[in-house]
């Protein structure tokens, strides 16, 4: 390298040195002018908001040689989504996505992930589970039923439905910035806590969660299922996926085909996509909201305390790489019991190793948490309390121990969670 450059390469240890220190100071300095010059400026984030509450339409005049909105697609805007406190916030039940998932099978030994969208620019383009049914049939005899001594051949349905709650956005750019090693270094530690606590015979510890790595070695941080590494493949997507916006990185859906079209021509410009991407990445985080008096005060540092102590914050873990108030652990935990869970009757299928199982789930982030109900990945908890109430499977013993506390106890933890609230307006 330094003969390339037509420099004399060092030839004693402190040459060594010095060319070393060189090196450190021109990649920081380097660094420095990248990240100043990728700043995002005040009119891309302005023109970023523009489209996030823009109405796409079919043949958007905005789309250029695009055909716009669609063909299919969940909403025309992501703020129609995206709403509760303020711009960017967390969405109600109405505007659910329809998720499946396709378990392996002979012919197809990978499964798939996808999405029914809500609705299409033509009635004729409409998805429903009977065009899902199409590509995915029922494999005959495609299933061994081990039941004591008897086994019992029968068919294999592969689809499995789920729902998905559109979760808030605020401090989406602080999340893209915890570092991979920081996720993986709480999970180390986690694990070792757990090892100890087993050799001191308390089975009562909460399990580690799973860190999600992508097939690309990549560690996932973002979606209920940590399906995406950064917040610009998430946008990507989410353009692509429930608006229909093909871009640079993710083209629209072929209705009825549950594939991207690569044939479609772009509907958002490499400068509308870039500006987007800052205006999510620059929606400020949530905010802590001191209560007024002294009462309320000693009730909600009770409930921080209790939050720490009964175990929540085992998964949800406070602060995260210098990310304050975060309570997120960003890792794949099941939650459901055996008995009260849709997951038991389906199947168990094995799914490669980075590939969640249907029950697990990421922590979500608690920040922001009071203005973000209906709670859970599929919204089927309409309030902090019943939420709790909801924690079976790794988290059951933190329950027990929620179960366990006195009433005003329960409810002081409650008051914390509700002054993690969104940012203002
Ligand atoms: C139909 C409702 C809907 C619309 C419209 C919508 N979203 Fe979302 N959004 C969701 C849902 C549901 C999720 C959770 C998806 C998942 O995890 O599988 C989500 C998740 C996200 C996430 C990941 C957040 C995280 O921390 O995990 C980002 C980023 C995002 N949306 C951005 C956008 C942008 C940008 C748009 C507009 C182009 C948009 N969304 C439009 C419903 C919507
Ligand atoms: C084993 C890890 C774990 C523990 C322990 C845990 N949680 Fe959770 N929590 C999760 C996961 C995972 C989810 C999401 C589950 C889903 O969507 O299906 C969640 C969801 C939540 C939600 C809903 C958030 C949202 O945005 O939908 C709240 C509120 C919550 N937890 C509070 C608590 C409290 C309070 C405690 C302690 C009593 C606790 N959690 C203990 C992992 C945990």
């Amino acid at each position: 390298m330094f003969r390339s450059a037509g420099i004399r390469p060092p030839q004693t240890v402190t040459q060594y040195c010095f060319a070393g220190i060189a090196m450190g100071a021109i990649w920081l300095a380097e660094s420095a002018v990248v990240a100043w010059y990728c700043q995002p400026t005040e009119a891309q984030i302005a023109h970023g908001r523009a489209l996030f509450e823009h109405k796409w339409t079919e043949n958007d005049p905005l789309s250029g040689k695009g055909d716009g909105l669609g063909p299919v697609f969940n909403a025309t805007s992501c703020v129609e989504c995206h709403f509760q406190g303020t711009v960017g916030g967390a969405g109600p039940n109405k505007f659910n996505v329809k998720t499946f998932e396709i378990l392996p099978t002979k012919k197809e030994p990978l499964p798939l992930s996808g999405v029914v969208h809500a609705s299409a620019v033509r009635p004729d383009l409409l998805e429903s589970a009977s065009t899902v049914r199409r590509h995915n049939p029922i494999v005959k005899n495609g299933m061994k039923v081990i039941g004591g001594c008897r086994i019992d051949i029968v068919d294999f349905d592969p689809i499995h439905y789920d729902t998905s709650n559109t979760p808030a956005l605020f401090g989406a750019g602080q999340i893209d910035k915890i570092r991979e090693v920081a996720i993986r270094g709480q999970s180390l530690r986690r694990s070792v806590t757990s090892l100890t606590r087993e050799f001191d015979l308390d089975f009562k510890s909460t399990p580690t969660g799973r860190v999600r790595i992508l097939p690309d070695g990549r560690i996932g941080k973002f979606g209920w299922k940590a399906q995406f590494a950064t917040l610009k493949e998430f946008v990507a997507a989410a353009c692509a996926g429930e608006l229909g916006l093909s871009n640079h990185l993710r083209k629209q859906h072929v209705a009825q085909e549950y594939r991207e079209d690569t044939d479609a021509e772009l509907d958002m410009t490499r400068q509308q996509f870039a500006a987007l991407v800052a205006y999510v990445e620059t929606i400020p985080a949530p905010r802590r909201e001191r209560p007024s008096d002294a009462t309320q005060t000693t009730v909600v540092e009770r409930g921080e305390a209790l939050f720490s102590s009964v175990g929540c914050a085992d998964c949800h873990i406070p602060d995260l790489d210098g990310t304050q108030g975060i309570y997120s652990d960003f890792s794949l935990h099941s939650l459901t019991d055996e008995a009260n869970d849709g997951y038991s009757k389906v199947p168990d299928v094995p799914l490669p190793d980075d590939h969640p199982k249907l029950n697990e789930w990421k922590t979500p982030a608690l920040w922001g948490v009071a203005d973000s109900a209906p709670y859970f990945h599929d919204g089927g908890s309409p309030d902090l309390p019943s939420a709790i109430e909801r924690h079976g499977g790794a988290a059951r013993h933190v329950r027990e121990k929620y179960r366990a506390l006195p009433q005003p106890d329960q409810q002081a933890l409650v008051s914390f969670l509700k002054t993690l609230r969104a940012p203002l307006p």
